[in-house]
């Protein structure tokens, strides 16, 4: 036995009395993470299909109708104008919200604290972010969105401060941390409507000249409120929120390496694009793809499924599950082929490999990986690499001086990953979450191509072990027909930042 098998006996039997004995462990299954690390390389799943996918050959047919652009669908964004009604005379007072969660759930928060300082004629403080648990970035709004744009594009709007004045300087995250205070609302309903923060929020403001809401997000409704209202949210998603300008350059620098490997000529720290030959290097700017992948532990953990790391894997997992939501996880409570055959489980780099090789996109496509953390690392990605050998993301494409004024924010690396996917030809993400709504929505309102996995027929077919490469690719190709960014008009209760169709956008 080697000592790393042996080490490896010792962990197994660590994390079963851990598994068993949860409480016993508590103090200290944090402290140590490694203890619990997981040593099986993943391998891959769909060794059939990945075979005849590594040798696949497309034909040139295939490969343009994949890269044209979507045709002239009649929908125009059309949020100009809100035709709203004109800034009151007199503000109502301001209105804070303190946000949480990741880059893209803040952004919704966001446009909602315009909608109600509108409703409610308040002026709106710029809108604080939360360090998220998860994501650990103390980033402000003004160190990832321009400030003075925000305020520029919804000065007809609203009214909007970046800070309080002296007066009401007392109204901090710290005050309303520590006591019940009576300018913070906390019971907002999810999906409140206009009339709640009129007979709640609007009292407030009337008594003090301030009213702080948080808890924030989701908690302004879809459905029933006036077109301007509507209008104004997405002016303030599609138009008024941008990013700042160094992360604005920095993705015009990612974007033209993407878009030209053959100019690449400045010495890089990582890997070049690889320059593939001499006549395709005359073509002009190349097309690209992102994919976003969101595949770290947590998601892994939270989806319950089995995904081919071995019994090891699997221990981790359920003991991530445990100490973080202790057990409290609805999809744990499904075996992994019920999960899959109803399209609950994440596609791994591996299936998403798959699905994209399968779609028709050959071994020469420009691939940029807008991802976090891939849990299992590389071990996983190689596969994905290996059917898409010209995959890049933010660290291959930029110098470590370029990337050092990123480097370990969560938010500015999530917003780089965001503008290079609005860049991008085509878009797909592996998993539906925000990220991916938040594009869908976006891409939609811009009439850009974007792919959306068809999860339960996947799920279906990656179950099916004997399936030959030609049928996987048809029936993945049938399923996919209508899932390249065709319109799809939002429902009652669906989002207007997935939906911009039709409260956004005109019919032609
Ligand atoms: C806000 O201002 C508009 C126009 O000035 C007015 O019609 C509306 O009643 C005001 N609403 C509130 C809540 O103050
Ligand atoms: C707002 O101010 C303008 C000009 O200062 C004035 O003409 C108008 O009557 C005022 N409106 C209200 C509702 O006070
Ligand atoms: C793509 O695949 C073909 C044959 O399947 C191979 O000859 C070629 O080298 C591959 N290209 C890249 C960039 O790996
Ligand atoms: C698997 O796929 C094959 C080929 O398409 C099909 O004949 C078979 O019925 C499928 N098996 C299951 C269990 O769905």
């Amino acid at each position: 036995m080697t000592v790393s098998q042996r080490n490896h006996g010792g962990a197994l039997a660590v994390l079963i009395l851990a598994l068993l004995f949860p409480a016993l462990f508590a103090p200290f299954s944090y402290a140590s993470p490694s203890l619990f690390s997981e040593w099986n390389a993943p391998k891959p799943r769909h060794l059939r299909l990945l075979k005849s996918a590594l040798q696949r050959e497309n034909s040139n047919e295939q490969q343009s109708d994949l890269w044209t652009p979507l045709a002239n669908q009649g929908w125009t964004p059309c949020v100009d104008s809100t035709n709203g009604p004109p800034l009151p005379n007199e503000s109502q007072g301001y209105l804070q919200v303190f946000l949480d969660g990741g880059l893209n759930q803040q952004r919704m928060g966001i446009c909602d604290a315009v909608a109600v300082a509108k409703i409610l004629n308040a002026t709106l403080v710029i809108p604080h972010l939360e360090v998220n648990p998860v994501w650990k970035d103390s980033s402000s709004f003004m160190d990832i969105f321009d400030v003075d744009h925000f305020i520029d594009v919804l000065k007809d709007d609203i009214s909007i401060v970046k800070e309080l004045p002296d007066d009401f300087a007392w109204s901090t995250r710290e005050y309303y941390a520590i006591a019940i205070r009576a300018t913070r609302i906390k019971t907002a309903p999810v999906h409140a409507s206009a009339n709640w923060y009129l007979e709640n929020v609007l009292p407030v403001l009337e008594s003090y000249g301030i009213a702080a809401i948080a808890p924030f997000s989701h908690r302004l409704a879809f459905d029933h409120l006036p077109t301007y209202i509507q209008l104004l949210r997405c002016k303030v998603n599609f138009k008024a929120l941008t990013f700042v300008p160094d992360i604005r350059a920095l993705v015009d620098v990612l974007v033209s390496r993407l878009r030209n490997p053959a100019d690449q000529n400045e010495v890089l720290g990582a890997n070049y694009l690889r320059a593939v030959t001499d006549a395709k290097n005359k073509q002009g700017p190349r097309k690209f793809v992102v994919l976003h992948l969101r595949f770290d532990k947590d998601m892994a953990a939270h989806s319950a499924c089995d995904f081919g790391g071995g019994k090891a894997e699997k221990l981790a997992l359920a003991k991530y599950r445990q100490v973080i939501w202790q057990g409290r996880v609805l999809n744990s409570q499904f075996t992994d082929e019920e999960l899959r055959n109803q399209g609950r489980c994440p596609l791994t780099p591996e299936e998403i490999g798959l699905l994209l090789a399968a779609l028709g996109f050959d071994n020469n496509t420009r691939l940029y990986l807008a991802s976090h953390k891939v849990y299992g690392g590389e071990a996983r990605i190689s596969t994905l690499r290996n059917l898409f050998p010209l995959m890049e993301d933010k660290k291959s494409l930029a110098s470590s001086e370029e990337r050092a004024q990123i480097k370990g924010k969560a938010s500015l690396l999530a917003a780089v990953d965001y503008y290079v996917s609005m860049h991008s030809d085509i878009f797909i993400s592996a998993s539906p979450g925000n990220m991916h709504n938040a594009m869908v929505g976006h891409r939609t309102f811009e009439n850009l191509k974007t792919f959306r996995p068809n999860m339960a027929l996947l799920g279906q077919l990656f179950l099916n072990k004997s399936m030959s490469w030609s049928e996987f690719q048809q029936a993945v190709e049938e399923g996919h027909k209508n899932r390249e960014g065709q319109i799809r008009v939002r429902k009652p209760k669906q989002s207007i930042y997935t939906y911009p169709a039709p409260d956004c956008m005109c019919h032609a």
